[in-house]
């Protein structure tokens, strides 16, 4: 996942916009993989995207989109917004998950994924990452990072569509939800 050295804190906005730099590597890796028509390279790719957006959404519904309700004034009808395009996210990462990736829907819900994450990302990295930053200073921003590498490690790296999206109902369901994941993931290796 993120680089992070350790030893140094990672402000909360680099360690979000590092995630969002390895998902668009994957979707660049998807492209090839099609392209070559490497199946194993498809399904690998697709199920690193899945892990990833995964873990991403729960960390920013735990830790970032609170701070973002309490910082900016219009935050909640923000967080509001963002929470829906999220929903939308794990509904498309459901019928990625486990499937055949040359599958129609799989692939479909792929495209449709990649144009989602884009608009959602680009929102993120010029209107919301970059207010916040204004309202917080540089150590909030620090202290966030060390809850959401923390968050990280207790993430589902499964889609949970049902699942509570907001405090305090997310962080109990998510830290129990990340269980069933984890179990599922050594399963199935
Ligand atoms: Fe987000
Ligand atoms: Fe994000």
């Amino acid at each position: 996942m993120t680089n992070t050295t350790p030893g140094m804190s990672t402000d909360a906005i680099e360690l979000l916009m590092g995630d969002h730099r390895e998902v668009e590597q994957l979707f660049e890796m998807m492209n090839k993989a099609r392209q070559s028509s490497d199946v194993d390279q498809q399904r690998y790719v697709a199920e690193h995207v899945v892990e990833d957006l995964s873990v991403h959404a729960v960390i920013e519904e735990e830790v970032l989109y609170p701070a973002m309700r309490d910082a900016l004034p219009d935050g909640d009808q923000l967080v509001e917004e963002a929470l829906q395009e999220h929903q939308e996210a794990k509904e498309l990462l459901t019928r990625i998950d486990g499937k055949d990736p040359q599958s129609e829907d799989a692939s479909a819900a792929f495209d449709e994924l990649v144009a989602t994450i884009h608009h959602h990302v680009l929102d993120e990295e010029t209107q919301l990452l970059p207010r916040l930053r204004g309202a917080l200073g540089q150590e909030r921003l620090e202290q966030m990072g060390k809850k959401m590498e923390l968050a990280r490690k207790a993430a589902p790296t499964h889609p949970h569509p049902h699942a509570p999206n907001t405090p305090p109902g997310n962080v109990a369901a998510g830290a129990f939800a990340a269980v069933v994941d984890k179990i599922r993931d050594a399963l199935r290796s």
